[in-house]
């Protein structure tokens, strides 16, 4: 048995702040203009001040580069573009030596149409390879193996003239699906994942974790008329192309490798509907340690009712011991002032760091960045092609008031975030009541408040505008109130010691008789029992 202290050493992501690092935009470090593993191991020192405990970064591999580094075409390589092996193992020692953790993005749906083992596999239908990706011959009538249709709403199903068949792709054409049930692709995959948890990083962020397997019979997916369409199809349309059967068990068998290195962690992106969540920390053998929580940011309106809802929805969803835990943002979605809007920002930090478990924010979003304007013809996401492109939300990270806002030293490969000459991290680190201070103040207190991160969480009355919950611990109590309108609230009978609030000028204050939330405030408070 693990003493309790070894077994919450082991466990240090059940409370973590992970923080995202999109590498192409965080620094640039060799004058490309575009962010590289030198550029970020310079800014360790910053993300050490804001007190996160563990970077995700974001694809570095050897790519193809159409979809950011999504599509690998060296599972056990860097790409130029970021750096070397050797530095990689920099990164990864230097992130240790200040007391971080390192998660890297693994993407194993699917490689780059580049990849050594595609290549092979398309060579001929007698290839050894030919059974690692998904091929079928046409229906019938000449048309593709099944109705499905991929990330970008096109076809899911490529012909190459080559063999006269179709490949299976779930994301991009230049991303062909790997054939997850070919035990010799499990392995080679898994040996991947040995590979980089031998060079020493601490877990993975498993990407597109619920498309791994897809229906043996290509059985056609129920679709609406596509001309009715007015955007892509949601997740929860691709009955047969997405959280299959048997995807749990690929998942613990990932986990089982992550697992036989001591505190590693297996993260996972798993877009499923809320009703099959749960399953995803695991049936009977653990699967996914921290299944990402997706719910606060999908949420369409940011209201008190609202956020309070999906909070107590999740929690009550959860497994027994399965981990809760939060994004604030991503790659993927426009960013977090986009869509909460910018009078919630503050609240929204309250939120996420005092809430039970894990929290991961997406790296700017502690300056409160804004989507960027991006004329099309200046996009390199390639989703911008279909109408969703996601530059808007993925530019060079301010840093200072020097050329181009301290990213780079030449033009960066995407523009500047908008207003970034006041939200930059140097501006606003000078500034005590800024966002980023924010972050801050809150990171330092999860840290120092035990109750903040093993203590039990008990939702409080939420009306009108207010969003109240406590944290407990013992005797220790901290209450969390969260104003999310225009106008003051007055919360009776609350006493005790104000420990962190938005405002900063109430930090200390006693509250007597009954707490006087101003408008969009965020506040902590420690009761003391009368
Ligand atoms: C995930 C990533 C996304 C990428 C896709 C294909 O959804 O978050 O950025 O395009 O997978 O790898």
């Amino acid at each position: 048995m693990l003493s309790e202290r070894s077994a919450m050493e082991q466990e240090w992501w059940r409370t973590a702040l992970f923080y995202q690092v999109f590498p192409l935009s965080f620094q640039d470090s060799n004058g490309d203009g575009r962010g590289d593993i030198r550029g970020i191991i310079s800014r360790l020192p910053y993300l050490e001040w804001l007190g996160v405990d563990a970077i995700w970064l974001g694809p570095v591999y050897r790519s193809s580069m159409v979809d950011s580094g999504y599509d690998i075409s060296d599972f056990c390589d860097i790409d130029p573009v970021f750096g070397t092996l050797a530095g990689f193992d920099d990164l990864v020692s230097q992130v240790h030596a200040r007391g971080m953790k390192l998660i890297i993005d693994f993407v194993p749906n699917h490689t780059s149409v580049e990849h050594p083992w595609f290549k092979e596999s398309r060579a001929s239908r007698d290839n050894s390879k030919r059974d690692w990706y998904i091929w079928r011959s046409p229906r019938p009538g000449n048309t593709a193996p099944s109705n499905w249709i991929d990330n970008t709403w096109q076809p899911a199903w490529e012909l190459d003239p080559r063999t006269g068949q179709y490949y299976y792709h779930r994301f991009l054409r230049q991303q062909p699906d790997l054939n997850f049930r070919n035990p010799d692709v499990r392995r080679a995959i898994q040996d991947v994942l040995r590979f980089w948890l031998d060079r020493g990083v601490d877990g993975f962020r498993l990407d597109a974790a619920a498309d791994l397997l897809e229906d043996e019979l290509l059985r056609d997916e129920p679709r609406e008329d596509d001309a009715a369409q007015q955007k892509p199809p949601a997740w929860k349309d691709h009955i047969f192309s997405t959280d299959r059967p048997g995807t749990i068990e690929l998942l613990s068998e990932f986990r089982s490798v992550v697992d036989s290195y001591p505190g590693r962690v297996l993260l996972g992106e798993v877009n499923v509907t809320k009703a099959n969540f749960a399953k995803y920390y695991g049936l009977e053998r653990p699967a996914l340690n921290l299944p990402f929580n997706f719910e606060l940011l999908n949420l369409k309106n940011w209201s008190a009712p609202h956020v309070s809802a999906v909070i107590d929805q999740y929690l009550t969803q959860l497994p027994p011991d399965g981990c809760p835990n939060w994004l604030l943002g991503s790659h993927d979605v426009p960013r977090l002032r986009q869509r909460i809007g910018s009078e919630h920002l503050q609240g929204a930090a309250v939120l996420a760091f005092t809430l039970p478990g894990a929290v991961l924010i997406y790296y700017g979003d502690e300056l409160g960045l804004d989507n960027a304007e991006i004329p099309q013809e200046v996009m390199v996401d390639p989703y911008a092609e279909f109408g969703f492109g996601r530059d808007p939300q993925r530019v060079p990270m301010p840093w200072d008031n020097s050329a181009n806002f301290g990213f780079s030293t030449a033009t960066p490969y995407l523009p500047c975030a908008p207003e970034a000459s006041s939200r930059n991290m140097d501006y606003q680190k000078r500034d005590h009541r800024s966002l980023l201070n924010l972050y801050r103040r809150l990171a330092e207190l999860r840290g120092n408040q035990n109750v903040l991160r093993h203590g039990t969480y008990i939702p409080g009355p939420c009306y009108g505008h207010l969003l109240q919950f406590r944290r407990e611990l013992g005797s220790h109590s901290l209450n969390v109130a969260l104003n999310f309108g225009p106008d003051p609230i007055l919360i009776e009978g609350h006493q005790g010691k104000v420990v962190l609030s938005t405002s900063l000028e109430r930090q200390g204050e006693t509250i007597t008789d009954g707490l006087l939330l101003q408008p969009y405030e965020g506040l902590i408070l420690e009761q003391t029992s009368n």
